[in-house]
């Protein structure tokens, strides 16, 4: 096996200026700041505006924070692989679009739609590439439009979801840092529970679909809920145990944004504070592919080389799954 490991250089971060509170939404459905506060956690996500802008437009600017900060030009980019479960297009790639709007024009590019846990299969799978020793600069951007499939008529799902976008650099480093090991799943079975019904091959868009609301999250929240905090605190005690990790030992849990409880929950399984855990979800709620690097770029600054660190997520798909790092490089 190669001594290469694959890790974490940089990390952007992009969220729209229009900031929609509880109290506007209040105004839109029957809701309040309270029952979005107590049974969420979420009190303002970001909205792109914009009709004529997609989700490349919000990945655009987070990657030009990461380059910049990292001191890397366009062209030294081997691989770019956006997270995103809103494309710009059903086809081509918005990673092909992203790269050209970049000008990183030495790479190749493409999508992973994994649901909510696409950035971590991102980084899993970009892994791979950089330890192959073939490829040295990859960008993993999670980034999602996610005010383009909100019905903000239906209050079980407008509350939840933002827009926004993070990304990393992904490099290979000889030392004892970046991705150590990742537990990945997903089952099919739970599609029935979260999905968009129309727009596919399976239901394209007619004038039935759109009448009928068809091209919006459909979500039950109660068995996604359930799921969630099960596979996302099973799969990360796993993880603490495999390598073990003692709870006081983790320096930090990355979990997806879903919701404040099933945070919660999973940290209390894990036996881990409040303090060890990045929580973010109260200012851009669910940025689906985006929370998790959103969470890195947030928190950067406390971060030191060599902290601890389990990302976890679940997902559409089904997918969920953790991923264990070391931090490659002091953020202050
Ligand atoms: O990121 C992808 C993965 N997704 C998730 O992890 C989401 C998981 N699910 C959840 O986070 C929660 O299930 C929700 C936040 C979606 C819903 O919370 P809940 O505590 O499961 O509420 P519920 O769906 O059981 O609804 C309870 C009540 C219902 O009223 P009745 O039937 O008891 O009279 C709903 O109609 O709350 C009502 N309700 C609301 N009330 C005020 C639902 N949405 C709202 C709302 N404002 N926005």
């Amino acid at each position: 096996m190669s001594n290469i490991k694959a890790a974490i250089t940089g990390v952007g971060g992009y969220l729209p200026d229009y900031v929609l509170t509880n109290d506007e939404l209040s105004k839109l459905v029957d809701t309040s700041d309270e029952w979005i506060m107590s049974r969420i956690g979420i009190k303002t996500r970001h909205i792109a505006k914009e009709q004529d802008k997609g989700t490349s437009d919000i990945a655009v600017p987070a990657i030009q924070e990461l380059l910049q900060k990292t001191n890397t030009s366009p062209e030294e980019i081997d691989f770019l692989l956006c997270a995103t479960v809103t494309p710009d297009h059903q086809f081509p790639a918005t990673a092909n679009i992203i790269s050209d709007k970049l000008g990183i024009q030495n790479a190749f590019s493409f999508d992973l739609n994994a649901g909510c846990s696409g950035f971590l299969y991102a980084v899993e799978t970009a892994s791979h590439f950089v330890e192959s020793g073939r490829y040295k600069k990859v960008i993993v951007v999670g980034a999602e439009k996610m005010s383009s499939i909100v019905d903000y008529s239906d209050r079980s799902t407008c509350p939840i979801f933002g827009d926004g976008a993070g990304a990393v650099l992904i490099e290979p480093t000889q030392e004892d840092v970046g991705i150590m090991d990742s537990m990945l799943q997903s089952d099919g079975s739970g599609r029935v529970y979260l999905h968009q019904k129309a727009g596919g091959s399976v239901m394209p868009a007619s004038h039935e679909t759109v009448e009928n609301r068809l091209h919006f999250i459909y979500q039950e929240g109660q068995p996604v809920f359930r799921s969630a905090v099960s596979n996302m605190a099973d799969t990360s005690v796993k993880m603490m145990r495999k390598h073990n990790i003692a709870s006081d030992e983790l320096d930090w849990l990355v979990p997806h944004q879903a919701n404040m409880r099933i945070i919660e929950a999973t940290a209390k399984r894990m036996g881990i504070t409040r303090e060890q855990v990045m929580i973010n979800i109260q200012r851009y709620g669910n940025t689906t592919a985006a929370t998790l690097p959103l969470c890195l770029w947030d928190y950067e600054k406390q971060l030191k080389k060599g902290d601890k660190m389990i990302l976890a997520t679940f997902g559409a798909g089904f997918t969920w799954g953790a991923i264990y790092m070391k931090w490659a490089y002091d953020g202050a």
